[in-house]
């Protein structure tokens, strides 16, 4: 038997009309190009380029230009700034805007104290006289692009009153949508996602609001949307080594079954997929060093992914890489480590 659909079809922010109201979040040093790329081929409508500095940006810093690595089919795209001075946050979005990107959206979560120091990210929460100035700065630098604003639930402050505070400002200052992540500056990423809290907001504002923290299946997705009343979800960690969730979480969407979990081949062969685009992009040195970590998701909770983790740190090249991963779950030891 059939589940009855939640929510189905598009969602429009501003000019940007997406066919399903699931974004993969920005994630710093995970949703690069190559993680995107393997996404779409599984599914995945709207992404973002990892956070950039509003600062290093507006300086031209050649590290920020890498992280904005894209191509043409790697769209639609968001990008998202962070910072904390109203002028460089509108004078960086400018950038974004004439850049192309479909998006832009300004970080106020991110809870690491290089950026909360000088009050940016998450420390937004509790200036609110800054943020309605950066986000009237953005918006009115803004010519086409929808601006949305993601922000955690609390800086300490667990009733959700905080984010509450800040969705109603970006909507007074015209911003598309906001997305709620359902943990506190304090948690960081450990503890339960509140989406009690996600509701307050929900129910505090007109715009639309995405829901995000722990959805890692369709199921999830679908308990969130059915908890919050949100208008989309973000999906964050859960996408690490599994693009198969957004095929997962559109069925649950439709109503339709959870489809069958892929196949050991199959996760192999998207393993290896990913680590080629890496290469492709990166060059073997850079590839090989992302791809020790990114190739552990992938095979996380499956018979020898301890070992594999083990024999992950030893590859220095792009065919012990290979290898490696072809040997996966075959009980054989595919070069000699230490
Ligand atoms: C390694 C890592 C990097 C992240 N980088 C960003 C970022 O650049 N910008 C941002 O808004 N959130 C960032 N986040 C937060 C995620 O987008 C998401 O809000 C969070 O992981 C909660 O969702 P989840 O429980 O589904 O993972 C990051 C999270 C992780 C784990």
């Amino acid at each position: 038997m059939g589940l009855s659909p939640i929510l189905s079809g598009m969602i429009q922010l501003k000019n940007l009309c997406l066919s399903s109201p699931i974004i993969q979040s920005p994630m710093a040093g995970c949703t690069d190009l190559a993680f995107r790329l393997v996404a779409r081929e599984h599914g995945m409508e709207m992404a973002f380029l990892e956070m950039v500095s509003s600062e290093a940006l507006v300086r031209g810093h050649q590290k920020t230009s890498n992280l904005m690595k894209s191509v043409e089919h790697d769209r639609p795209l968001g990008a998202q700034i962070v910072g904390c001075k109203p002028e460089v946050m509108g004078e960086a979005a400018r950038r974004i805007e004439d850049m192309g990107f479909a998006l832009l959206d300004i970080n106020c979560g991110c809870p690491v104290p290089k950026i909360t120091g000088p009050g940016g990210g998450s420390a937004l929460l509790l200036e609110p006289d800054t943020t309605s100035r950066i986000f009237e700065r953005v918006m009115n630098n803004i010519k086409r692009i929808p601006v949305t604003a993601k922000m955690r639930k609390g800086y300490v402050d667990e009733s959700g009153d905080e984010a509450v505070r800040i969705a109603k400002i970006a909507e007074e200052s015209g911003l598309a949508a906001v997305t709620v992540h359902g943990r506190t500056r304090a948690q960081g990423y450990s503890g339960k996602a509140d989406w009690q809290a996600i509701r307050k907001v929900k129910e505090a504002v007109r715009i639309p609001v995405f829901g995000n923290g722990d959805v890692a299946s369709g199921e999830d997705a679908r308990r969130l949307l059915e908890t919050t009343g949100c208008d989309g979800v973000m999906i964050g960690r859960g996408a690490l080594g599994n693009p198969w969730i957004y095929r997962s979480i559109l069925s649950a969407m439709a109503g339709k079954e959870t489809p069958a979990k892929p196949s050991l081949e199959e996760v192999k062969k998207t393993a290896l997929r990913h680590f080629e685009l890496e290469l492709e992009i990166e060059g073997e040195k850079i590839a090989v060093l992302k791809c020790r970590k990114i190739l552990c998701w992938y095979f996380q909770g499956t018979p020898g992914a301890g070992e594999f983790r083990n024999q992950v740190n030893y590859t220095h090249t792009a065919n012990q890489m290979r290898r490696l991963i072809e040997e996966f779950g075959k009980g054989t030891v595919p070069f000699n480590t230490p």
